[in-house]
Protein backbone atom coordinates (compact mmCIF):
# COMPACT_ATOMS: atom_id res chain seq x y z
CA UNK A 1 0.00 0.00 0.00
CA UNK A 2 1.99 3.50 -0.78
CA UNK A 3 1.85 6.25 1.40
CA UNK A 4 2.20 9.61 0.69
CA UNK A 5 6.09 9.09 1.28
CA UNK A 6 5.49 7.25 -1.49
CA UNK A 7 3.28 9.25 -3.42
CA UNK A 8 6.02 11.96 -2.79
CA UNK A 9 8.81 10.29 -3.88
CA UNK A 10 7.34 9.85 -7.36
CA UNK A 11 7.66 13.52 -8.03
CA UNK A 12 9.88 13.94 -11.25
CA UNK A 13 10.08 10.39 -11.85
CA UNK A 14 6.70 8.32 -12.51
CA UNK A 15 3.74 9.74 -13.18
CA UNK A 16 0.95 9.56 -10.21
CA UNK A 17 -2.30 8.61 -11.35
CA UNK A 18 -5.37 9.43 -9.27
CA UNK A 19 -8.82 8.94 -9.96
CA UNK A 20 -12.25 9.98 -7.72
CA UNK A 21 -14.27 6.90 -6.19
CA UNK A 22 -17.22 7.36 -3.63
CA UNK A 23 -18.52 3.81 -3.37
CA UNK A 24 -17.04 0.33 -2.78
CA UNK A 25 -17.95 -1.36 -6.33
CA UNK A 26 -15.69 1.92 -7.92
CA UNK A 27 -13.23 1.50 -5.17
CA UNK A 28 -12.31 -1.90 -6.17
CA UNK A 29 -12.12 -1.26 -10.13
CA UNK A 30 -10.14 1.50 -9.77
CA UNK A 31 -8.29 -0.34 -6.77
CA UNK A 32 -7.43 -3.42 -9.16
CA UNK A 33 -6.78 -1.29 -11.56
CA UNK A 34 -3.38 -0.68 -9.79
CA UNK A 35 -3.98 3.48 -9.54
CA UNK A 36 -1.51 5.35 -6.89
CA UNK A 37 -4.26 7.10 -5.02
CA UNK A 38 -7.99 6.78 -4.49
CA UNK A 39 -9.59 11.18 -4.03
CA UNK A 40 -13.02 10.89 -2.20
CA UNK A 41 -13.23 13.67 -4.11
CA UNK A 42 -16.47 16.53 -2.68
CA UNK A 43 -17.18 16.29 -6.71
CA UNK A 44 -19.42 13.21 -5.07
CA UNK A 45 -22.38 16.24 -4.30
CA UNK A 46 -22.51 16.95 -8.01
CA UNK A 47 -21.87 13.88 -9.73
CA UNK A 48 -24.14 11.12 -7.05
CA UNK A 49 -25.54 13.20 -5.10
CA UNK A 50 -27.84 15.48 -7.02
CA UNK A 51 -26.56 18.79 -6.52
CA UNK A 52 -25.35 21.78 -8.47
CA UNK A 53 -21.98 22.59 -6.61
CA UNK A 54 -20.14 20.79 -4.02
CA UNK A 55 -21.50 23.63 -1.85
CA UNK A 56 -23.69 21.35 0.32
CA UNK A 57 -22.00 19.00 0.79
CA UNK A 58 -21.25 18.18 4.49
CA UNK A 59 -18.71 16.10 6.63
CA UNK A 60 -20.89 13.22 7.15
CA UNK A 61 -20.91 12.63 3.70
CA UNK A 62 -17.34 12.61 2.81
CA UNK A 63 -16.99 10.70 6.37
CA UNK A 64 -19.90 8.09 4.89
CA UNK A 65 -17.92 7.81 1.46
CA UNK A 66 -14.30 8.01 2.65
CA UNK A 67 -15.28 5.18 5.10
CA UNK A 68 -16.85 3.21 2.20
CA UNK A 69 -14.23 3.30 -0.23
CA UNK A 70 -11.39 2.92 2.59
CA UNK A 71 -13.32 -0.87 2.74
CA UNK A 72 -13.13 -1.61 -0.55
CA UNK A 73 -9.84 -0.41 -1.32
CA UNK A 74 -5.99 -2.80 -1.13
CA UNK A 75 -3.95 -1.01 -2.57
CA UNK A 76 -4.07 2.78 -3.37
CA UNK A 77 -3.89 5.60 -0.80
CA UNK A 78 -7.51 7.06 -0.03
CA UNK A 79 -7.41 10.54 0.55
CA UNK A 80 -10.64 12.20 1.84
CA UNK A 81 -11.57 16.18 0.32
CA UNK A 82 -12.55 18.66 2.96
CA UNK A 83 -15.88 19.84 2.51
CA UNK A 84 -16.88 23.70 2.16
CA UNK A 85 -16.59 25.24 5.87
CA UNK A 86 -15.51 22.19 7.60
CA UNK A 87 -11.96 23.45 7.84
CA UNK A 88 -10.66 27.17 7.47
CA UNK A 89 -12.97 28.89 9.93
CA UNK A 90 -11.72 28.12 12.94
CA UNK A 91 -8.61 26.07 13.72
CA UNK A 92 -10.15 23.71 16.49
CA UNK A 93 -13.02 22.51 14.15
CA UNK A 94 -11.35 22.18 10.90
CA UNK A 95 -8.29 19.99 12.96
CA UNK A 96 -11.47 17.49 14.43
CA UNK A 97 -13.31 17.75 11.20
CA UNK A 98 -10.05 16.50 9.58
CA UNK A 99 -9.34 13.91 12.19
CA UNK A 100 -12.36 12.15 11.54
CA UNK A 101 -11.53 11.14 8.50
CA UNK A 102 -8.04 9.69 9.84
CA UNK A 103 -9.78 8.18 12.75
CA UNK A 104 -13.56 7.20 12.20
CA UNK A 105 -13.18 6.41 7.73
CA UNK A 106 -9.66 5.20 8.00
CA UNK A 107 -8.48 7.85 5.00
CA UNK A 108 -4.75 8.32 4.83
CA UNK A 109 -4.90 12.02 4.03
CA UNK A 110 -6.98 15.37 3.48
CA UNK A 111 -7.54 17.55 0.51
CA UNK A 112 -7.79 21.36 1.41
CA UNK A 113 -8.78 23.58 -1.47
CA UNK A 114 -6.16 25.71 -0.36
CA UNK A 115 -5.57 29.93 -0.28
CA UNK A 116 -3.53 31.96 2.50
CA UNK A 117 -5.88 30.78 4.78
CA UNK A 118 -4.72 27.24 4.74
CA UNK A 119 -0.95 27.70 5.52
CA UNK A 120 -0.54 27.71 9.04
CA UNK A 121 -3.81 25.22 9.44
CA UNK A 122 -1.64 22.49 7.08
CA UNK A 123 1.25 23.02 9.13
CA UNK A 124 -0.22 22.60 12.06
CA UNK A 125 -2.01 19.19 10.78
CA UNK A 126 1.13 18.20 9.60
CA UNK A 127 2.36 18.61 12.48
CA UNK A 128 -0.34 16.54 14.15
CA UNK A 129 -0.22 13.37 11.78
CA UNK A 130 -2.52 14.54 9.51
CA UNK A 131 -1.20 14.09 6.10
CA UNK A 132 -2.43 17.71 3.83
CA UNK A 133 -2.97 17.11 -0.20
CA UNK A 134 -2.87 21.09 -1.37
CA UNK A 135 -4.96 22.03 -3.99
CA UNK A 136 -4.90 25.74 -5.84
CA UNK A 137 -5.65 27.41 -9.26
CA UNK A 138 -9.44 26.30 -9.72
CA UNK A 139 -11.23 25.52 -6.64
CA UNK A 140 -14.68 24.67 -6.86
CA UNK A 141 -15.76 25.66 -3.32
CA UNK A 142 -15.62 29.10 -4.61
CA UNK A 143 -18.31 28.66 -6.84
CA UNK A 144 -20.14 31.77 -5.57
CA UNK A 145 -17.11 34.00 -6.15
CA UNK A 146 -16.30 33.16 -8.99
CA UNK A 147 -19.79 32.84 -10.73
CA UNK A 148 -18.85 29.60 -12.64
CA UNK A 149 -15.53 27.70 -12.94
CA UNK A 150 -13.18 30.23 -14.76
CA UNK A 151 -9.76 29.13 -15.67
CA UNK A 152 -6.94 30.53 -13.10
CA UNK A 153 -3.64 31.90 -13.21
CA UNK A 154 -4.45 33.48 -16.54
CA UNK A 155 -2.34 36.83 -15.66
CA UNK A 156 0.90 37.51 -14.34
CA UNK A 157 -0.04 38.65 -11.25
CA UNK A 158 -2.76 35.90 -10.57
CA UNK A 159 -0.14 33.18 -11.83
CA UNK A 160 2.65 34.58 -9.77
CA UNK A 161 0.31 34.30 -6.72
CA UNK A 162 -0.44 30.64 -7.47
CA UNK A 163 3.47 29.79 -7.80
CA UNK A 164 3.70 31.82 -4.06
CA UNK A 165 0.65 30.29 -2.50
CA UNK A 166 2.23 26.45 -4.01
CA UNK A 167 5.68 27.15 -2.67
CA UNK A 168 4.02 28.48 0.53
CA UNK A 169 1.84 24.55 0.99
CA UNK A 170 5.45 23.07 0.36
CA UNK A 171 6.77 24.76 3.01
CA UNK A 172 4.22 24.21 5.25
CA UNK A 173 4.40 20.99 4.82
CA UNK A 174 1.48 19.11 2.28
CA UNK A 175 3.03 16.20 0.47
CA UNK A 176 1.49 17.32 -2.97
CA UNK A 177 -0.83 19.87 -4.76
CA UNK A 178 -3.89 19.75 -7.13
CA UNK A 179 -3.67 22.39 -9.76
CA UNK A 180 -7.12 22.41 -11.68
CA UNK A 181 -7.80 24.46 -14.70
CA UNK A 182 -4.45 26.74 -15.04
CA UNK A 183 -2.52 27.08 -18.25
CA UNK A 184 -0.22 24.01 -18.57
CA UNK A 185 3.14 26.54 -18.86
CA UNK A 186 2.36 27.83 -15.47
CA UNK A 187 1.43 24.63 -14.48
CA UNK A 188 5.01 23.31 -15.92
CA UNK A 189 6.93 26.48 -13.81
CA UNK A 190 5.10 25.43 -10.63
CA UNK A 191 5.47 21.35 -11.19
CA UNK A 192 9.76 22.94 -11.51
CA UNK A 193 10.17 25.29 -8.67
CA UNK A 194 8.16 22.65 -5.99
CA UNK A 195 10.01 18.80 -4.79
CA UNK A 196 6.64 17.78 -3.85
CA UNK A 197 4.73 16.32 -6.58
CA UNK A 198 1.87 18.17 -8.40
CA UNK A 199 -1.15 16.64 -9.71
CA UNK A 200 -2.99 18.48 -12.70
CA UNK A 201 -6.93 18.66 -13.95
CA UNK A 202 -7.19 20.79 -16.95
CA UNK A 203 -3.34 21.92 -16.13
CA UNK A 204 -1.57 20.05 -19.28
CA UNK A 205 1.04 17.66 -19.48
CA UNK A 206 3.40 18.78 -17.42
CA UNK A 207 2.28 17.97 -13.64
CA UNK A 208 3.82 14.98 -11.56
CA UNK A 209 0.37 13.38 -12.06
CA UNK A 210 -2.98 13.46 -13.53
CA UNK A 211 -6.37 13.44 -11.48
CA UNK A 212 -9.86 13.23 -13.41
CA UNK A 213 -13.29 12.47 -11.64
CA UNK A 214 -14.49 9.01 -12.10
CA UNK A 215 -17.78 9.45 -13.24
CA UNK A 216 -16.26 11.94 -16.76
CA UNK A 217 -13.44 9.39 -17.14
CA UNK A 218 -15.59 6.29 -17.96
CA UNK A 219 -18.36 8.31 -19.57
CA UNK A 220 -21.20 8.19 -16.71
CA UNK A 221 -21.57 11.88 -16.31
CA UNK A 222 -23.99 13.90 -18.37
CA UNK A 223 -21.72 16.82 -18.90
CA UNK A 224 -18.04 16.66 -19.07
CA UNK A 225 -15.63 19.70 -18.66
CA UNK A 226 -13.76 20.29 -22.04
CA UNK A 227 -10.36 19.47 -20.41
CA UNK A 228 -11.94 15.89 -19.00
CA UNK A 229 -11.94 12.82 -21.44
CA UNK A 230 -14.10 10.07 -21.58
CA UNK A 231 -12.18 6.99 -21.65
CA UNK A 232 -15.54 4.78 -22.41
CA UNK A 233 -19.57 4.69 -22.39
CA UNK A 234 -20.56 3.48 -18.78
CA UNK A 235 -23.98 5.78 -19.04
CA UNK A 236 -24.89 4.13 -22.44
CA UNK A 237 -23.96 0.67 -21.34
CA UNK A 238 -25.97 1.32 -18.59
CA UNK A 239 -28.88 2.65 -20.35
CA UNK A 240 -29.03 0.21 -23.15
CA UNK A 241 -28.84 -2.70 -19.45
CA UNK A 242 -31.97 -0.76 -17.99
CA UNK A 243 -33.96 -0.57 -21.37
CA UNK A 244 -33.27 -4.23 -22.36
CA UNK A 245 -34.40 -5.02 -18.63
CA UNK A 246 -37.29 -3.35 -19.18
CA UNK A 247 -38.00 -4.62 -22.31
CA UNK A 248 -37.73 -8.07 -20.80
CA UNK A 249 -40.05 -7.23 -18.22
CA UNK A 250 -43.28 -6.04 -20.44
CA UNK A 251 -42.32 -8.68 -22.72
CA UNK A 252 -42.31 -11.62 -20.40
CA UNK A 253 -38.74 -12.81 -21.47
CA UNK A 254 -37.92 -12.29 -18.24
CA UNK A 255 -37.56 -14.66 -15.78
CA UNK A 256 -36.93 -17.33 -17.73
CA UNK A 257 -37.21 -20.89 -16.02
CA UNK A 258 -33.59 -20.78 -15.38
CA UNK A 259 -34.06 -17.68 -13.69
CA UNK A 260 -37.16 -19.11 -11.11
CA UNK A 261 -37.40 -22.59 -9.35
CA UNK A 262 -40.80 -25.15 -8.78
CA UNK A 263 -40.81 -26.96 -5.36
CA UNK A 264 -42.27 -29.98 -5.91
CA UNK A 265 -42.97 -31.00 -2.21
CA UNK A 266 -45.07 -28.39 -2.59
CA UNK A 267 -49.22 -28.31 -2.61
CA UNK A 268 -50.71 -26.29 -4.68
CA UNK A 269 -52.22 -23.79 -2.07
CA UNK A 270 -55.78 -23.57 -4.25
O1 LIG B 1 -13.69 16.92 -5.65
C1 LIG B 1 -12.94 16.50 -6.54
O2 LIG B 1 -13.23 15.54 -7.25
C2 LIG B 1 -11.66 17.18 -6.73
C3 LIG B 1 -10.81 16.77 -7.88
C4 LIG B 1 -11.41 17.14 -9.15
C5 LIG B 1 -9.43 17.26 -7.75
O3 LIG B 1 -11.34 18.06 -5.99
Amino acid sequence: MPSVRDVRAKAGNEPITMLTAYDAPTAEIVDEAGIDVILVGDSVGNVALGYETTVPVDVDDIARHTATVTRATEEALVIADMPFLSYGTDEQTSLENAGRMLKEAGAEAVKLESGPHTVSLTEKMVQLGIPVMAHLGLTPQHVNQYGGYPRQGTDQAAAERILELALAHEDAGAFSLVLEHVPANLARDVTAALDIPTIGIGAGPHCDGQVLVFHDAVGLSEWTPSFSKQFGDVRGEMQKAVDDYVAAVETGEFPAEEHSHEESDLDSLY
